[in-house]
């Protein structure tokens, strides 16, 4: 048989999903999986693709099966996998072999492996690839990092097995290092925001207006058809009017609210604070998942603290404003991830493409969106923050009074908005030209001499007449 061009380790959901992209779009494939009866089993269900697709059971197999200089892309669980499929790697390549690592990789994980790799002398790629087993078979976005010499040498294949956005393929080369495992992090920190927002959206049609979820479902299908289309949206629509075969039920009312996560909004929250960037809607929406799982805390509160009622008076939030306050939280969510994502760029020496990440992430990933593609407009003229973008401030100024309105209904109510209140309080101190920072400046020299600038002076290092006062 043939060469392969490209070799796919790790035959799980994604690995078996992307190996048969690979193939369906005209590329001979090599693979092989740590346990080689799923090989067996993959290959029996590959179907006609079979035919381009090299099975091997051995490691030395499979990087014999590789037209040098080799194409490995590694599909196993981020972390020690990974590292100890690359150990276990190293001695059959040779210089100039190439390591693509496709799975959620820490991008801290991914910088370190690219200067092993260099060290070796063969070269590593860092891939973030959304959209899940579906997008892995006919389309994800792909977020690349590492050298572009090796982006270049693979592009061709990746671009192919991407999502397409009218005719333009959802995967891009970020930058060197750990750059697309970043961009994939935020994407996911994003995706942990826009569906906390949602779910907001959703209590407070149910609780607050007693709405079953066939009329929730209703309200998210219209929605998907304006300004929030998107696959999340779109798909709570589908979840909402399911029901559960067992018992009859809408679907949504027989699953536990505990949400689950893997840690890659919780990797966003951390990389932000680490470079003081502020996103507080994805910090709420972390921590309302880590608050979701505390079934029993929230039981004995519940007992605890009881309400009379959690209704939202007749008419306080309308469908508009509802839609309204999404609209507003969802442009300060992404506002914020941009400005991680511009933070970060700096502070690794990337030169993140803005407009390009918007454009990726327009097809293909979980958080794709009609909103997407005016974003990659408006970032093309580098705004300090997207909302100052002409197109996104006129959106912001039309539905800020909904989101405002919605979030004092819900608080008077006593439900629950962590992500809209952010989102609010965000944008209320980004247009405060004078906050109150003075204060804490003026506690911080009182108590640990720390010092201040003055309004009327360019200078550091000024104090209060307090400094000796006190400790006199
Ligand atoms: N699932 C998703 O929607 C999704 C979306 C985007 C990214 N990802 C990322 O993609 C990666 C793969 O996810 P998945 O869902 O495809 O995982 P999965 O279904 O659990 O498959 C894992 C694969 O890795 C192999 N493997 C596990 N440990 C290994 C080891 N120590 N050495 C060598 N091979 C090993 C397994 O082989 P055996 O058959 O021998 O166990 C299996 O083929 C992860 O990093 C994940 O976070 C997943």
């Amino acid at each position: 048989m043939a060469q392969a061009e490209i070799g796919l380790i790790g035959l799980g959901t994604m690995g078996a999903m992307l190996s048969l992209n690979i193939a369906d779009n005209g590329f001979r494939v090599a693979v092989f999986n740590r346990t080689t009866a799923r090989t067996h089993e993959f290959m029996q269900d590959a179907g006609p693709l079979a035919e381009r697709i090299v099975p091997t059971e051995t490691l030395e197999a499979f990087v014999a099966a590789l037209t040098p200089p080799r194409n490995i892309l590694l599909m196993v669980p981020a972390g020690e996998a990974v590292d100890a499929q690359i150990a276990a790697l190293l001695p059959l390549l040779d210089k100039d072999d190439l390591v693509i690592d496709a799975g959620n990789a820490n991008f801290h994980d991914s910088k370190r492996r690219a200067v092993d790799a260099e060290t070796a002398d063969h070269l590593f790629l860092g891939i973030g690839v959304s959209g899940g087993a579906e997008g892995a078979r006919f389309g994800p976005a792909i977020m690349g990092g590492g050298p572009r010499a090796a982006w270049d040498r693979v592009a061709h294949i990746l671009e192919a097995i991407a999502a397409d956005f009218k005719g333009t393929p959802c995967a891009t080369w970020m930058g060197a290092g750990g750059a697309g495992h970043f961009v994939k992090t935020v994407h996911n920190g994003i995706e942990y925001a826009d569906m906390q927002l949602i779910a907001e959206t959703y209590g407070l049609m149910r609780d607050g207006q007693g709405r079953d979820a066939t009329s929730c479902a209703e309200v998210f299908a219209r929605r998907n058809e304006g300004t929030l289309q998107s696959y999340l949206t779109e798909i709570s629509a589908e979840v909402a009017k399911a029901t559960d075969p067992e018992t009859g039920q809408a679907m949504l009312d027989v699953i536990r609210d505990s949400a689950g996560q893997k840690g890659t909004g919780r990797w966003t929250a951390i990389e932000a604070q680490m470079l003081g960037a502020p996103v507080p809607v994805i910090e709420a929406a972390v921590a309302a998942r880590n608050l979701s799982a505390t079934l029993d805390l929230r039981a004995q509160g519940a007992a605890l603290f009881p309400r009379e009622t959690r209704s939202l008076p007749e008419g306080a939030v309308t469908d508009e404003m509802l839609e309204g306050a999404l609209i507003a939280g969802k442009i300060l969510c992404y506002a914020q991830g941009f400005d991680l994502l511009a933070r970060a760029s700096s502070e690794n020496g990337w030169d993140l493409p803005m407009p390009a990440i918007a454009k990726v992430w327009r097809a293909g990933c979980i958080i794709r969106s009609a909103m997407l593609d005016d974003m990659a407009s408006a970032l093309e003229d580098t705004p300090e923050n997207l909302i100052f973008a002409p197109f996104f401030a006129q959106h912001v100024r039309a539905n800020m009074p909904h989101l405002r309105q919605v979030v004092i209904a819900a608080q008077g109510a006593g439900l629950p908005v962590p992500a809209m209140s952010a989102a609010l309080s965000y944008f209320d101190t980004l247009t405060q030209a004078r906050g109150t920072a003075n204060m804490i400046q003026a506690q911080r020299d009182f108590f640990g001499a720390h010092g201040f600038r003055r309004l009327d002076r360019d200078e550091d290092g000024q104090h209060g007449p307090w400094l000796n006062q006190h400790l006199q």
